[in-house]
């Protein structure tokens, strides 16, 4: 199979073809998803939460992003490898986001860069793109934004942030990002902003109208406990997997039957 890039996700826009994406933040987990099949993964910044602990994505740092997203890249032989700009590392200035777009590309080995927002940040991604680094912007819920939003609801339900999306989408469309990643927004919002952009757009909560889909693996593979939004499906049960193993782990230890002797030496 062909490495995927930022061009064929365009490619598999205009095929028809729904693109793939789920998140990883280390090796291990990046080559199981790469080696299934997967179109992109993305080192989201959502490794403050899933990785860390943390309860948003505002503490993570540009370094600590490259040491998750070089862990990744190592292990990805077929998919698009996107990573996202830290809170902090693009907001201040064009000059400043060019030099850590550059930092984080140089450091990690990544395919492409997430960043959010719209025109607000446009010069900075116009900067970004003309340095030759593909971008997938991300509008709707941009979860750096969190103390601004007051919560993690639906964005855009209202005709004013519905129409300012909308022209977001196309700015960043003509920009040259390659995608917009769509959180958490009214489908028929996300369906409009999919049919006017050349670029592809890429939906969590977003409903099945946009060109891709992408899921934080933790939640997906049901891991993490207690998140269940509507927008989730558990595709797996991890969690239960892993607390079987650890339990039957605890179990033959406690009772001396692991290691046996054709696991000794
Ligand atoms: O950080 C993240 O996981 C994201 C998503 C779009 C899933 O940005
Ligand atoms: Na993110």
């Amino acid at each position: 199979k062909k490495k995927i890039t930022s061009k064929t996700f365009v490619d598999m826009k205009q095929a028809g073809e729904k693109i793939t994406m789920l998140t990883s933040y280390d090796f291990t987990t990046a080559s199981i998803i790469d080696a299934a099949g997967i179109d992109g993964i993305l080192i989201g910044d959502s490794a403050s939460n899933v990785m860390a602990g943390n309860d948003d994505t505002i503490p993570i740092t540009v370094d600590q992003m490259i040491y998750h997203a070089r862990s990744v890249a190592r292990a990805c032989k077929h998919c698009l490898v996107v990573c996202d700009m830290p809170f902090g590392s693009y907001q201040i200035s064009r000059e400043d986001g060019v030099r850590n777009a550059i930092k984080i590309m140089k450091e990690s080995g990544v395919d492409a860069l997430k960043l959010e927002g719209g025109i607000e940040i446009i010069d900075t991604i116009k900067g970004i793109i003309d340095a030759g680094i593909p971008v997938i912007g991300h509008l709707g819920l941009t979860p750096q934004s969190i103390h601004k939003f007051g919560g993690y609801g639906l964005r855009a339900k209202e005709e004013a942030e519905a129409e300012k999306l909308l022209s977001d989408a196309r700015a960043l469309d003509e920009v040259g990002c390659f995608g917009i990643t769509l959180e958490k927004v009214p489908a028929k919002l996300a369906d409009e902003v999919t049919k006017a952009v050349s670029c592809a757009t890429i939906g969590i909560g977003a409903g099945s109208g946009t060109d891709g889909q992408v899921l934080v693996y933790a939640d997906a593979l049901g891991m993490t406990q207690g998140f269940k939004p509507k927008f989730l499906r558990h595709f797996a049960d991890v969690n239960k997997c892993m607390t079987d193993g650890v339990q039957e782990y605890i179990r033959t230890v406690k009772e001396s039957s692991f290691p046996n002797v054709d696991e000794s030496y």
